[in-house]
């Protein structure tokens, strides 16, 4: 009798031909390595962690096409072929007319900001992201935050969390004028909502809006292709259309945009800024000479350039993004067999652990995220971010800010790791969870000026 097949699996599209050996720990010694670290998954050493879910940024595993891409850079000081094939690859795949390179995204945010941003401007985007609200900060503005309520609620199911309310950006719109604001700030698959997308319905709504008033939009395409494969999933009328040519849509709907290549764009080191606007574009090509290096490398090697070219097309491959986010979705629904309280929908580039619902027994200042972060940490080897208090920082006037979103990621590389390190994974959140009640909090003890996440030292509560 035939076999009745109810269920067809996605694998990856690639194997393996090298491998990383990890260092595997004994739980004495990453109790060790953590208290050292003053309980901040940043200040491990890297080789104390057996599977690294800090982030899936400069973490990805890049394939042989881009390591032989890699040998034929053109290291060039001005004018290297590597910068020309990159501007290419950038305009025919996102369709922005002028390109600035720059050595990762937050380069780009801090040369934008510089030349958009002017003191008293007001900056809407949907939901903050640390470097970039600061640069905007840095440079006179304040970052407002538009995005749907829904994005707030880390159990409210709505396919795109990363949608803005338009309602929002009016009553800004009313307050302050169109000219008090520079662009309106839009990232794809928003980091800090859980890796949540915007649709193009919302997005087609925002155009229409700010074109009305003269704004312009900036795209944070950091990860545009993870957007860009939900919008395929999950909104009408796209089924039957390719990753690239959501991309190439959603970048039609917007004035420029920053990138960090070494997301999406499958690098270990790289990024840049997009511009329609010629004025812009020479603004910032001199600009980039102050900060990152001459406009036809913006501090990065020519091979680095070559090595991005690639990526962005691999990243634009629908059977890879089905991969990638498949592993974050194969990851999730573990987490959720075991009652483990995450983020939904399940996001694209990671697993968004709610340490608020994980440690209720802890106040927000006493870092449930943190604590959380350093638990598995210890449990496992397993490191996570933490996404909450901590991340959220403090207002230029030393205010904490208190997200509602007290979160840990455990962020993909992607073409990393294997499903069996996703079981591993969920297991240890699953008995780090049922031991959760005898878990103690922290209290900082040292919080540098800026972006306080990467460097801040902690103490265990008694
Ligand atoms: N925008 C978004 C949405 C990001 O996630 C990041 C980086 C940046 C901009 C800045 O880019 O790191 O190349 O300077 N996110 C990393 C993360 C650090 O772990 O989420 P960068």
């Amino acid at each position: 009798m035939a076999r009745k097949i109810i269920k067809r699996s996605w694998a990856e599209p690639y194997r393996m031909k090298m491998v990383e050996l990890l260092k595997m720990t004994t739980r004495e010694q990453r109790n060790k390595a953590i208290k050292e670290a003053g309980y901040n998954t940043f200040l491990l050493h890297a080789e104390d962690v057996y599977i690294d879910l800090l982030t899936d940024s400069g973490t990805n595993a890049m394939s042989d096409r881009q390591w032989s891409a890699f040998m034929t850079g053109d290291e060039a000081y001005a004018g290297s072929k590597s910068y020309y094939i990159l501007e290419d690859t950038i305009k025919k795949y996102y369709g922005y007319k002028y390109v600035v390179p720059t050595h990762q995204g937050r380069a780009a945010e801090n040369i934008l900001s510089k030349i958009l941003i002017k003191k008293g401007d007001i900056v809407p985007g949907n939901m903050y992201f640390t470097t970039t609200r600061l640069h905007q900060e840095l440079a006179g503005g304040t970052f407002q935050d538009i995005i749907i309520d829904e994005a707030h609620d880390p159990y409210n199911e709505h396919p795109f969390k990363g949608n803005v309310d338009l309602a929002k950006l009016e009553k800004l719109v009313k307050k302050y004028g169109a000219k008090r604001i520079p662009y309106v700030c839009i990232a794809t698959n928003v980091n800090m909502a859980g890796g949540q997308p915007i649709s193009m319905a919302n997005l087609k709504e925002l155009r229409a809006y700010t074109k009305k008033h003269g704004i312009r939009i900036i795209h944070d395409m950091t990860r545009v292709a993870e957007n860009a494969f939900f919008i395929q999933q999950r909104e009408k009328g796209y089924a039957n259309k390719s990753v690239r040519q959501i991309v190439k849509e959603i970048c039609s709907l917007t004035d420029g945009a920053t990138m960090s290549a070494k997301k999406d764009a499958l690098v270990n080191i790289g990024g840049f800024m997009a511009i329609n606007d010629w004025d812009i574009f020479e603004e910032a090509r001199n600009l980039v000479v102050v900060f990152e290096g001459l406009h036809t490398y913006g501090g990065l090697a020519g091979r680095d350039m070559e090595a991005i070219a690639v990526g962005i097309v691999e990243s634009l491959d629908d059977n890879h993004q089905k991969a990638r986010v498949g592993q974050v979705e194969y990851l999730g629904k573990k987490m959720i067999e075991y009652d483990v309280p995450i983020v939904k929908p399940i996001g694209g580039h990671g697993i968004f652990v709610d340490a608020k619902a994980f440690l209720p027994h802890l106040t927000q200042d006493q870092f449930p995220a943190q604590t959380l972060a350093a638990e598995i940490y210890v449990d496992s080897g397993v490191r996570t971010m933490e996404r909450g208090i901590v991340s959220a920082g403090r207002k230029p006037n030393g205010e904490n800010y208190y997200p509602k979103l007290e979160l840990v990621r455990f962020t993909l590389p992607r073409r990393v790791y294997t499903q069996a390190h996703m079981d591993v994974i969920a297991e240890s959140a699953a008995a780090v969870y049922d031991r959760r009640k005898s878990i103690k909090g922290l209290k900082i003890v040292y919080e540098p000026k800026y972006l306080r996440f990467f460097q801040a030292r902690f103490e265990k509560l008694k």
